[in-house]
């Protein structure tokens, strides 16, 4: 099934000692408010939000993708979850201010 939108949300945990990672109970967290707002939406068959393993992103965490515009979230509290899903997903209108800018390589 092709989603209008599809969320991934890094749940990742690394073992300490290991660089910095998102966190799988926060992730966690993030993914539970995504999939709350989905389903209050009634929007299951269009939009999925689930988890995911490392996004690469590990040092602008917690991360997560939407796409598939491909747009990367970082430093995602769960207050902005609201903000993402009505802006973004709802709306077509990424959240600017969390947007991660990833240096050229
Ligand atoms: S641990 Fe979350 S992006 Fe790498």
């Amino acid at each position: 099934m092709k989603f209008e939108k599809h969320i991934f949300i890094c749940t990742n945990e690394r073992v300490q000692g290991e660089r910095k990672s998102c966190g799988e109970a926060h992730g966690l967290h993030l993914v539970k408010a995504f999939k709350k707002l989905v389903k209050d939406h009634a929007l299951n068959t269009s939009v999925r939000a689930q988890r995911a393993g490392c996004l690469d992103a590990c040092e602008f965490g917690p991360s997560m993708v939407v796409d598939p515009e491909g747009v990367f979230y970082g430093s995602v509290k769960l207050e902005d979850v609201d903000e993402i899903f009505n802006e973004h997903v709802l709306n077509n209108r990424p959240v600017k201010r969390l947007v991660i800018k990833f240096r050229e390589k």
